[in-house]
């Protein structure tokens, strides 16, 4: 018999959260929204496009990873382990992990998106009767908690997508170093996208259908509906851009014209060519994504790269933690060590 739980809710779109990240954003000198907020209801379908789309590699190339590879994940899985995934989204590629790791007891999908998460959860509870499905509602940029039953039970983490890539490359260290204070971590699997040519990058992100365009766009939407704001979509248009400097593309919305919006009281400008800054998708090379765990105190155990060389799914286990690097010590070089279980 399985149990699904539900969990609180600590971030809702609605909220004040939701309304001072973006009233914050846009009233900086270069205006921005954090890309978490892209995942409302209509964001999340919106992605689940994305990932059908020729032009975005991804998705297929790493689920044709963890479809070959997920079995060679069985030394690290422990019986009646718990599967936790950062971003769980519609739980596609997990299905690749609890059919190739029949020991799973339990599985954690963490995402910011409550609706989708819930729906995603129940489909996945239904199709794994011998699974406990315990869907968990939360910002993983801010402080979560696992349940507190799962503490002392081994368990694998799980960041598919390259959504560890949405972060700059600093807060994606510190968040690494958080995750290594979860108690009883045998495996953490994740996923980067690598490096490769402009175009391809830029094709993925501005595709030829459209897409991702929508995907964008609909903040905009999101934001006069739930913050009751006058955005006029049609004046703004999406852009992807490859930036060297950075090795990451960039998705923008800008300003068709010289246009003012109101929000919450505040009247914002928008110059003619101006631009949101919505989202960083950062590709690494195999060797700076390694640097970056074994900061984070993570040795790499396997990596695993397609023929193409498209994208990369790292198998990590957890490196002793130096006590200088412990949170508060003086050889700290990332963020702090925050625990994650109640
Ligand atoms: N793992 C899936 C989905 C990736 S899309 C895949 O590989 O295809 C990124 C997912 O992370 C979305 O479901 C989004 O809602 C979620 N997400 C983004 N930022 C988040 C945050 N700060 N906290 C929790 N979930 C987040
Ligand atoms: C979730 N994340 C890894 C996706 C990416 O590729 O950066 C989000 C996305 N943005 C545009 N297309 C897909």
């Amino acid at each position: 018999m399985n149990t699904m739980h539900a969990m609180q809710a600590p971030v809702h779109s609605g909220d004040r959260v939701f309304a001072f990240s973006i009233l914050a954003g846009l009233m900086a000198r270069r205006k921005t929204i954090d890309c978490k907020w892209l995942y409302d209801a209509e964001g999340s379908r919106l992605f689940d496009a994305i990932t059908d789309l020729d032009d975005y590699y991804p998705t297929r190339t790493e689920f044709a990873i963890l479809r070959d590879r997920a079995a060679e994940l069985q030394t690290l899985a422990a019986p009646g382990c718990a599967l936790v995934e950062l971003g769980s989204g519609s739980s596609v590629k997990t299905r690749l992990l609890l059919n190739a790791l029949p020991c799973v007891g339990t599985y954690v999908p963490v995402d910011i998106s409550d609706g989708h998460l819930e729906r995603a959860a129940s489909r996945l509870d239904a199709e794994y009767p011998a699974v406990k499905v315990h869907p968990l509602v939360a910002d993983f940029t801010a402080e979560f908690s696992l349940p507190a039953s799962l503490e002392t039970v081994p368990k694998i983490l799980f960041f598919p997508g390259s959504t560890i890539g949405n972060f700059e490359v600093r807060a994606a260290g510190d968040l690494l170093a958080r995750l290594r204070s979860i108690a009883n971590v045998s495996a953490f699997v994740i996923g980067a996208d690598l490096k490769k040519d402009a175009a391809t990058l830029v094709r993925a992100y501005d595709d030829s259908e459209g897409v991702t365009a929508a995907f964008n766009l609909n903040l905009l939407t999101r934001i006069n509906r739930e913050l009751g704001a006058d955005f006029d979509p049609g004046a703004f248009r999406h852009e992807a851009r490859w930036n060297a400097m950075k090795s990451r593309v960039e998705m923008h919305l800008v300003s068709r014209c010289v246009q003012y919006v109101h929000l919450l009281g505040e009247r914002i400008v928008f110059e003619e060519g101006e631009t949101i800054h919505t989202e960083n998708s950062h590709k690494y090379d195999l060797e700076q994504f390694e640097a970056l765990a074994a900061d984070a105190g993570w040795n790499t155990h396997r990596t695993w790269i397609d023929d193409a060389g498209l994208f990369c799914v790292a198998v990590l286990t957890p490196a002793a933690i130096p006590e200088a690097n412990l949170a508060g010590g003086p050889g700290r070089r990332t963020g702090d060590v925050v625990p994650l279980i109640d």
